[in-house]
């Protein structure tokens, strides 16, 4: 093993340089005894991504696979704490958590990422961001649906004028038009939609 094998190149844009690491993403999800890959759960406020993100966790760390559930809500606590709900600030939102999720996928890790997520610009970003490793989840629920569960009292917060640029209600949501998965939670019980998920993930791990 030579030195140089491991080194900069000589010659970079703006002088910032790629660091090859001597280990591969290949080699951790060897010891991991897994593929890294980003399940992408888009919807409503109170759609269920959540929910459904932190189950399918529980069910995949059962089975011995090492997961990170990256949630919007968390990471306004703390990575994101400095950006609002304006459509600049939602787009680098999502941007931020795409390159984290990148690094995480990177590390071998089954990412859950719950953000609403709610333009198609983004999403297609997050896609062309991660390649085959994004897996578009839909969490469908009607916005009436949400609205009656409003786990978080936003919906009547919003309807009384407290919040601006609320999803649904005051800010678009656009449906996705390609995801790789639907589940409808105001039609499908909470374990079927579940259920749903980790079948795909089966049929995608075995599928290499
Ligand atoms: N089939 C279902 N799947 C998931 N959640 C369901 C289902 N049926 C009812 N629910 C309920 O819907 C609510 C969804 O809330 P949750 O916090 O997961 O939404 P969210 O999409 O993460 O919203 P937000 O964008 O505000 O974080 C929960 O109270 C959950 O119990
Ligand atoms: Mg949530």
């Amino acid at each position: 093993m030579k030195m140089e094998d491991f080194g900069p190149v000589k010659e970079a844009p703006n002088n910032i340089f790629w660091h090859k690491g001597r280990i591969s993403r290949h080699e951790r999800e060897c010891i991991l005894g897994q593929k890294g890959i980003v399940l992408w759960f888009t919807g409503l406020s109170g759609s269920g991504k959540s929910t459904l993100a932190n189950a399918v966790a529980e069910k995949l760390n059962a089975q011995g696979k090492l997961t990170y559930t990256l949630d919007g809500d968390n990471l306004r606590h703390g990575l994101n704490k400095d950006l609002g709900f304006t459509v600049a600030e939602r787009m680098e939102n999502i941007r931020r958590t795409g390159e984290v999720s990148r690094l995480l996928v990177d590390a071998g890790l089954i990412v859950l990422a719950a953000f609403i997520s709610p333009l198609r610009e983004d999403r297609a970003q997050l896609r062309q961001m991660l390649g085959r490793d994004y897996i578009e989840v839909y969490v469908d629920c009607d916005l009436a649906i949400c609205e009656a569960r409003d786990p978080k009292n936003l919906y009547r917060k919003a309807r009384a004028g407290e919040i601006e640029e609320f999803t649904g209600i005051s800010s678009p949501y656009e449906k996705p038009e390609n995801p790789e998965l639907i589940v409808h939670t105001d039609q499908e019980s909470f374990e079927e939609c579940v259920g749903k998920i980790i079948s795909y993930l089966e049929r995608y791990f075995e599928q290499g």
